[in-house]
């Protein structure tokens, strides 16, 4: 964990030029889309890659004409290191893109890609960070017995779920939730997160001290129940 250290102000970038890394459905990925189409956040997606070959998030990449393909990662099945990181940050690269996003990449991503991309990698975690690192964390905080979840979107680190803070969204735990509600609550709230986090990057508007991300004033944020409905397809 990184305590103590200022990483000073991000600057403003014109158009947010973006790399996306996934391994699932692409639902925060549409999330991004939806915001750039409805002129809600000023950026456009260069390349997707995903780590599974047929990951819907492929095919949403396609509907959308984005440019995408699968990045074989083996032989690891919890990291993307060696050649296959090379190559990832080459693919990036190549697209002209300044940021990546991890939305639902499930693996660790580790220090080569982060120096190529320094506080520009971002993550996407459903759970309030730092509770609940890791996988199926709706399914632990149900478990654990919390009246509360959500959902962090952070800069990535070389910890696992442990960077600095960007946004949180809060949701209710209710009495009859099984891990899939619960999933679906958060998600929502997700598809709200993430969009937000990189407006905030786009603007200018974050600085990061330690482990604080200071967001400058100009807008809304927010750590609160929320009970909109997602329009992102699941
Ligand atoms: C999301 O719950 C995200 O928080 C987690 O993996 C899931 C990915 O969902 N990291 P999707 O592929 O974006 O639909």
């Amino acid at each position: 964990m990184r305590t103590g250290r200022i990483y000073g102000t991000l600057l403003p970038m014109q158009k947010l030029k973006l790399g996306v890394l996934g391994s699932g459905a692409g639902s925060n990925m549409q999330s991004i889309v939806d915001a750039i189409d409805k002129g809600e956040l000023d950026a456009e997606i260069r390349l997707v890659l995903a780590d599974v070959p047929d990951a819907k998030i492929l095919d949403r990449a396609r509907r959308h004409g984005i440019p995408c393909q699968y990045l074989d990662c083996a032989p690891w099945k919890t990291k993307l290191e060696g050649p296959a990181e090379d190559r990832c940050i080459q693919l990036l690269k190549d697209a002209g893109c300044e940021v990546v996003v991890l939305a639902g990449f499930m693996r660790i991503v580790k220090p080569k890609l982060l120096a190529a991309f320094p506080m520009r990698v971002l993550n996407i975690h459903p759970a309030l960070l730092p509770a609940f690192p890791g996988v199926h964390s709706w399914t632990q905080a149900l478990d654990y017995g919390c009246k509360v979840a959500g959902v962090t979107v952070h800069f990535v680190d070389a910890g696992t779920d442990s960077g600095p803070i960007i946004v949180q969204k809060c949701v209710p735990v209710l009495e009859d939730d099984t891990p899939e509600t619960l999933h679906a609550r958060i998600q929502v709230q997700e598809h709200l997160a993430f969009p937000e986090a990189l407006r905030l990057l786009a603007a200018g508007r974050l600085s990061v001290e330690g482990r604080r991300v200071r967001i400058a004033p100009g807008g809304t944020r927010s750590c609160a129940s929320e009970t909109v409905t997602s329009e992102v397809a699941p």
